[in-house]
């Protein structure tokens, strides 16, 4: 079948990468915002009877990144489109997985049912904050990077992986397999009303270590400068930090300057330490 990668502009880098890497024909859209703020989106490209993926980066403007996908959707559709598949590197509200407080949404839930009732047969995102809530979406697939991640890390003298928190204890363990190197987690917590985030002291041994912080999710970067100062304390020679999603939040990139000796991030979201490139996951 034939296949088509579509982007818009926020995902221009991606969608030539990934059309090229598929062996497929890369098309823009057409994408406008009228003054009101509503979206018009266009696909001039004759993807009747195709299979279509369109590659789009959805932070930031999540809202309207996601209301921009869902009319693409129909128009893919109007035009006949055999087959049709998201790539969404950066899947936001997947931190809102469960009803964590009673009268809460499952967010993540939400976003996926929309995709699969606007006839979405494939999707791909990359390190989505549980790899779980893909559960049951028969053909929504979370792409891995840390074979990429690996690589960087390959000359450290002493290198122990450490995950800030339990719920990013399996990424630790996966890059940790991959360098071939120790792992431990720290124990986080996060008041769910402020936000605001703590630690509880956990004895770890990474006294005279360069240690790899590895997370999902960069966001005010309250996460990794508690983090950090924690394995200082505890004795540990540098700090490297790897993130797939560096939101950045306010002064995030300040704060992160001053407490850890190196950060890494992948382009799902553009920002300063965009350095691995996504596009590279998708082979098929
Ligand atoms: C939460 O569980 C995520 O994995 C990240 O640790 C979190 O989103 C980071 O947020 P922040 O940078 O605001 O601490």
């Amino acid at each position: 079948m034939r296949r088509i990668v579509l982007y818009d502009e926020s995902s221009r880098d991606l969608g030539i990468n990934v059309a090229s890497r598929i062996n497929a024909e890369a098309k823009e859209i057409t994408h406008k915002v009228f003054p009101d703020g509503e979206q018009y989106v266009r696909v001039e490209a004759n993807v009747g009877g195709s299979d279509v993926l369109y590659v789009t980066r959805l932070y930031p403007n999540q809202d309207q990144g996601l209301i921009r996908v869902m009319l693409l959707l129909d128009a893919v559709k109007g035009l006949g489109a055999s087959r049709v598949g998201l790539f969404i590197p950066y899947m936001p509200y997947a931190r809102q997985d469960r009803r964590f407080l009673e009268g809460e949404p499952v967010s993540i839930n939400v976003m996926l049912n929309v995709f699969k009732n606007l006839g979405v047969e494939y999707l791909y995102v990359v390190d989505i904050h549980k790899p779980q809530s893909l559960e049951g979406y028969q053909g929504f697939i979370n792409l891995k990077p840390f074979k990429l991640y690996a690589r960087e890390f390959k000359n450290l003298s002493n290198p122990v992986v450490v995950s800030p928190d339990s719920g990013s204890l399996w990424r630790a363990e996966e890059l940790a397999r991959e360098l071939g190197v120790e792992y431990d987690y720290l124990e986080k917590h996060r008041d769910r009303y402020s936000g605001e985030v703590s630690f509880t002291l956990r004895s770890i041994n990474v006294k005279g270590k360069d240690v790899v912080i590895i997370d999902d999710i960069i966001s005010t970067g309250g996460t990794i400068v508690g983090a950090a100062g924690m394995l200082r304390s505890m004795g540990a020679t540098s700090i490297n930090v790897v993130a797939t999603h560096c939101i950045m939040i306010g002064d995030a990139e300040a704060k992160l300057t001053k407490a850890v000796d190196k950060v890494r991030c992948s382009n799902s979201i553009l920002g300063k330490y965009s350095q691995f490139d996504v596009s590279q996951l998708i082979n098929q």
